[in-house]
């Protein structure tokens, strides 16, 4: 077990946050739902829970997110440590895509926020969120009904999601990276390269890395086992080295960054290289009709 650090957070943040936080409602909530039964619909019996997971205590709780107690307290704490404000660093995720999704897979998706929200902005696109937790998919699940948005919950690992080859237009991890070693995060992006078809893209939504290593005490906020060897890192770097091109990051609001990259035409594919050369320029193209896609198949999802 870890061991717990005395952290910015616990010392002067949490008091503060808790006076904002409405607690006998979230403990109404945390009772009224059958934790493990829930959990159980979600539960995959060949995912292998990896140790830097289950061996940490993230943000201080006592078994990290295999707890329910994480599922219930993430978005109420979050709405306040995502600044300027959690829906405006959220949107800057959705605003640098730059396809027309026709699956989406949210990795790492947690309580669905950013899920809810791709749904939303696509609301043609089949999206599916993925997680290692089921607490955290289950909080998610309540959270889709209530908004009305048909999205599919997964319990994976975001390292070998087990999906087909080319299965996917767009591949989004929101504040994922900060929590897994750098190993891991690399064979994620690898993962996202294999899922996402020719032209698909990655967008990452994650600390910024730069400033993170400007700013010591930033890294104190909260208990991150892994947020050093992150800001130490370079996500560009990651990318470029899982096979992406195109890779640009742009900073949010100085302390968060969105990283993307586009999947590019393999050198010898000469399947592209004639679907590119049939392909004849119109006046439309600058607004891409979703049924153009027709054809240029992304390949059967039936085999989840
Ligand atoms: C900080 S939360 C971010 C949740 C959500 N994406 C958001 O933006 O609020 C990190 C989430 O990643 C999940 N996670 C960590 N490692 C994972 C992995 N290898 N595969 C899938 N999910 C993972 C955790 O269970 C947790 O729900």
């Amino acid at each position: 077990m870890a061991i717990r650090q005395d952290t910015i957070w616990e010392r002067f943040l949490s008091p503060v946050v808790r006076l904002l936080i409405d607690e006998k409602a979230l403990r109404r909530y945390a009772q009224s739902v059958d934790w493990e039964k829930e959990g159980d619909r979600f539960r995959r019996s060949d995912v292998v829970i990896p140790d830097y997971y289950s061996s940490q205590n993230f943000h201080g709780i006592e078994g990290g997110y295999l707890n329910s107690g994480a599922a219930v307290s993430y978005d109420p704490i979050t709405q306040y440590v995502l600044p300027p404000n959690e829906a405006l660093i959220r949107q800057a995720l959705i605003d640098a895509v730059r396809v027309q999704p026709r699956r989406i897979l949210d990795l790492g998706c947690g309580t669905g926020s950013t899920t809810l929200m791709l749904k939303e902005a696509f609301p043609s696109a089949e999206v599916i969120g993925l997680d290692l937790s089921p607490y955290m998919l289950v909080r998610a699940e309540h959270k889709a009904i209530n908004a009305n948005l048909e999205i599919n919950w997964r319990h994976g690992n975001a390292e070998r999601t087990g999906f087909p080859d080319n299965s996917f237009d767009l591949v989004t991890v929101a504040l994922l990276f900060h929590e897994t070693p750098p190993v891991v995060s690399q064979a994620i992006l690898r993962e996202c390269f294999r899922l996402l078809g020719v032209g698909g893209q990655v967008l990452t939504i994650d600390g910024n890395q730069s400033t993170l290593r400007q700013l010591e005490w930033l890294n104190n906020v909260f208990e991150e086992p892994y947020i050093r060897e992150y800001s130490a890192g370079s996500l560009d770097a990651w990318m470029g080295e899982a096979g992406f091109e195109a890779v640009q990051t742009q900073d949010v609001w100085w302390i968060h960054q969105v990283t993307g990259g586009v999947k590019p035409i393999p050198v010898n594919d000469t399947t592209a290289e004639t679907n590119v050369r049939k392909y004849t320029s119109t006046q439309t193209d600058s607004i891409i009709d979703k049924d153009d896609l027709e054809g240029f198949g992304s390949p059967a999802f039936g085999t989840i």
